[in-house]
């Protein structure tokens, strides 16, 4: 009807579809999800985080054997690009699991295990029924839910509210800058304040801070990904190498390319390119590959070396200022973004390509908000 229409329209505010607005809504969508979280330091109080779900559970979930992150599509990227985080401040290895795997083998749990089960509906079948395998298992099992009251937060022990608000788009954006955000904050929570991680942490807790007005910064690339766009509107696939921490970047970028876009994309952890990926390099495939400082930038130099040795249709996204260094050759398109520290960079480095998927979309005449064959919620397995 005309009212349902308008009623749509007045929900989008001043943008043409959800996924759009849920793009630039990020700034304040990570704000909303820190707030209250975070110790600023000062005086008496030492500069934290403070989760009230995990609180009274750190103590256990520090001595588990073993840490599990459990979810589907985005959710698992999430956890894939906190993982290196969680292991380096809790000391406790971390298994990434897709919640359908985990089900088909039947993979063993313990009791001495911890899993988050991470989840945006709180309503996945695939994780909700990892959770109740888990449980069953005997294992402590948390939630990372972006839904109160979900299946997800109501069978979990306990867990951490995301907080970005409702997410209508299919392709899940805000939500995935909010779980890193939330995720980030539970290794804070789980990592002693050791003197010897006091600087690391600070330094987190620091950019967490700075966090929303770099988002603003990275949104300004919107007519440059418009531009991007244009470019790559008629290809039939698209290449995104990334590795560390923004391997999951490669995945969850080449994820949202592929689901709203239709266009094949596919996300290469770059220390496999020799392995295989690198064959079907040629002048004429586009490749991204995200290089921004960290401590795995000179080995992606490398890579970019060699993609461009094989005269490789590269675009590069790297730290600002760093176009020169890591495109020597020029002859690359190169994306600058604003640097923080390596693990907050993927919340960073996301949003390109979140704005590169959304006009992509929009130039091939695709549904941006309701893909083809595509659930937001995916409740059958
Ligand atoms: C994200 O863009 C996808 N639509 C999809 O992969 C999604 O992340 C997945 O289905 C998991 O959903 P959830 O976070 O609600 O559990």
């Amino acid at each position: 009807s005309i009212l349902a229409m308008e009623v749509e329209q007045i929900k989008k505010g001043n943008y043409d579809y959800y996924m759009q607005k849920e793009i630039h809504e990020q700034p304040d969508s990570l704000t909303t999800t820190m707030r209250g979280r975070l110790i600023r330091g000062g005086g008496d109080n030492v500069k934290g985080v403070l989760l009230g779900g995990l609180k009274d559970h750190l103590r256990t979930i520090r001595r588990s054997r073993r840490i599990l992150f459990i979810g589907c599509g985005t959710s698992y990227h999430a956890g894939l690009a906190t993982r290196a985080l969680v292991e380096e401040l809790s000391g406790v290895p971390v298994t990434m699991e897709l919640a359908s795997d985990l089900l088909d083998r039947q993979g063993p749990i313990y009791r001495e295990d911890t899993a988050f089960f991470v989840s945006q509906s709180g309503e996945t079948a695939d994780t909700l029924q990892a959770l109740e395998y888990a449980r069953s298992c005997g294992a402590l099992c948390v939630g990372v839910t972006n839904t109160v009251g979900s299946a997800i937060a109501r069978g979990t022990h306990f867990g951490v509210h995301i907080n970005a608000g409702c997410e209508i788009g299919v392709a899940s954006t805000k939500a995935y800058t909010s779980q890193i955000a939330a995720m980030t904050m539970i290794a804070l929570a789980l990592g002693e304040d050791t003197l010897s991680s006091r600087s690391r942490r600070e330094a987190i807790i620091d950019d967490l801070f700075n966090l929303p007005d770099n988002v603003k910064e990275v949104l300004k690339l919107d007519y440059d990904m418009k531009n991007l766009a244009q470019e790559l509107m008629e290809e039939q696939s698209l290449l995104v190498f990334g590795r560390g921490y923004n391997y999951a970047t490669a995945l969850e970028g080449a994820l949202k390319v592929k689901e709203v876009a239709l266009m094949h994309s596919e996300g290469i952890l770059a220390g496999e390119m020799k392995h295989g990926p690198l064959a079907l390099v040629d002048e004429t495939l586009p490749i991204i590959v995200i290089a921004t400082r960290d401590a795995t930038c000179s080995k992606q130099q490398s890579v970019i070396q060699q993609l461009q040795a094989r005269k490789g249709r590269l675009i590069v996204m790297c730290s600002k200022g760093d176009a020169d260094l890591m495109c020597p050759n020029g002859g690359c398109r190169v994306i600058e973004v604003p640097q923080l520290q390596d693990c907050l960079q993927p919340i960073i480095n996301i949003v390109p390509f979140q704005l590169l998927a959304y006009h992509l979309t929009v130039l091939r005449g695709f549904n941006v908000d309701q893909p083809r064959n595509l659930a937001k919620s995916v409740t059958t397995s």
